[in-house]
């Protein structure tokens, strides 16, 4: 991490927009090349500026930006924007382009044919598995959020730049499609050796990302380290606690369904009649029951609605026929985190059913238990160990109880 290795230097870089305090201040930073450095700090800390300040969109008041051992005032604009990439956080995608046309549009400028074009688009389409024919033609309002994005990334490494700015990248998108996002773009960066400079609020996402964070507050750096050297040793109050209050999902990933998960669920047993499933559902006060079979094996869940609609025809049949068998089941071992996104993939799940390796069911995940891990892993980011989450609202009964 020699100066000699830099790709990108920062050197003594300052701005001032005018009488206050300058945004940016005697910023000094090397990057070296194939690095994901990410910028961190709370709004307003000169992040954007910064990065704005590599590209040219702004100068600095005082202090220079080498980019590749030159000055990179001594690069013409278009020579410089071929050697970056640039993804801000509104997508920024051209509505009336198609989705080829949007991710070669640098290529355009830079005179490929239209055949080469699109080649490359489809290319880059596939490191992401957007299917190419079904991709290429279509029109940005006619992707979701999330795949927009992803074209806002693939339209940065069409031109194949060697450094890449992205800045809030994944912010506007929600947490889990956010989380997608960039398990997938550090996929695409081990094919794709890039240096990146990497702008978030999130230090889950820095954590997750980053080699180097680079810490900022008030348009000068506080701390730069890596993660792991970031958070074994803060610089200061200021770092500590920046940390702390953005850990709450990590924090929710290194809790297991085991800890947080309802340990007693209300089941029947799949012999069990309709009629007597319902009252044990009444009983226990919830709106779907996971029936077992005699080993205690997950057969599927029952809802409230089949069943009472089931009765009302007069079936005769036992719960078990009833049983809907194509419900994702967690492990005990399965992070809070994989707990979380399986919920919210399932729309139609409100629960899910946790099985041991044999397909015994050992436990329940609920939308409610994870408001619990939440609220948890808020109380252990700030400081207060408690991770006792059974559910009060259920009886505890005598252990290994089901419902004969
Ligand atoms: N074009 C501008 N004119 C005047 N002030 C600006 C301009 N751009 C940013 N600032 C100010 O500079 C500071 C840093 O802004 P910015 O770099 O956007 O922060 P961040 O990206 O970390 O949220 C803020 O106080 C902001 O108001
Ligand atoms: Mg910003």
């Amino acid at each position: 991490m020699t100066n000699g290795e830099a790709i990108l230097e920062f050197r003594g870089v300052t701005k001032s927009f005018g009488g206050r305090a300058p945004a940016v201040r005697g910023f000094t930073l090397s990057v070296p090349r194939g690095q994901l450095v990410v910028l961190i700090g709370p709004s307003g800390c000169g992040k954007t500026t910064t990065l704005r300040m590599v590209n040219r969109l702004i100068e600095p008041t005082a202090g220079a930006i080498w980019i590749e051992g030159r000055d990179c005032k001594t690069y013409n604009p278009v020579e410089l924007r071929r050697r970056l990439g640039y993804v801000i956080q509104r997508i920024g995608l051209m509505p009336h382009l198609t989705i080829a046309d949007n991710i070669s549009f640098v290529l355009r400028f830079m005179g490929q044919p239209p055949a080469a074009r699109r080649a490359r688009a489809a290319e880059l389409l596939e490191m992401v598995g957007l299917a190419p024919e079904e991709y290429l033609d279509r029109f940005p309002a006619e992707l979701s959020g999330g795949q927009q994005q992803r074209i806002g990334v693939l339209r940065a490494l069409a031109h194949d730049p060697d450094i890449i700015l992205m800045d809030e990248p994944f912010g506007a998108l929600d947490p889990l499609m956010r989380e997608q996002l960039q398990e997938e773009f550090k996929r695409l960066l081990r094919t794709v050796s890039k240096t990146i400079v990497f702008v978030t609020h999130d230090m889950d996402e820095a954590l997750l990302m980053a080699d180097v964070i680079v810490l900022m507050k008030d348009g000068q750096i506080v701390q730069v380290a890596p993660p792991e050297d970031m958070l074994r040793n803060p610089a200061d109050e200021f770092v500590a606690s920046f940390i702390g209050r953005h850990r709450v999902l990590r924090q929710a990933s290194e809790v297991s369904v085991a800890d947080v998960m309802i340990a007693s669920p209300a089941m029947t047993g799949a012999a069990n009649g309709l009629a007597r499933s319902l009252e044990l559902m009444r009983r226990r006060r919830v709106n779907s029951l996971l029936v077992h079979d005699q080993e205690g094996r997950f057969e599927g869940v029952v809802r409230q609605a089949d069943l009472q609609q089931h009765i009302e025809d007069g079936d005769q049949s036992p719960v078990g026929s009833l049983a809907d068998r194509a419900v994702e089941a967690l492990s005990p071992s399965d992070s809070g985190l994989t707990a979380m996104h399986r919920l919210l993939e399932h729309q139609r799940a409100d629960s899910l059913p946790v099985l041991d390796e044999n397909h015994r069911i050992v436990g329940l995940v609920t939308r409610g238990t994870l408001v619990g891990l939440l609220g948890d892993a808020l109380r252990v980011a700030s400081g207060v160990q408690d991770l006792n989450v059974a559910d009060p609202t259920l009886p505890a009964p005598a252990s290994g109880e089901m419902a004969p």
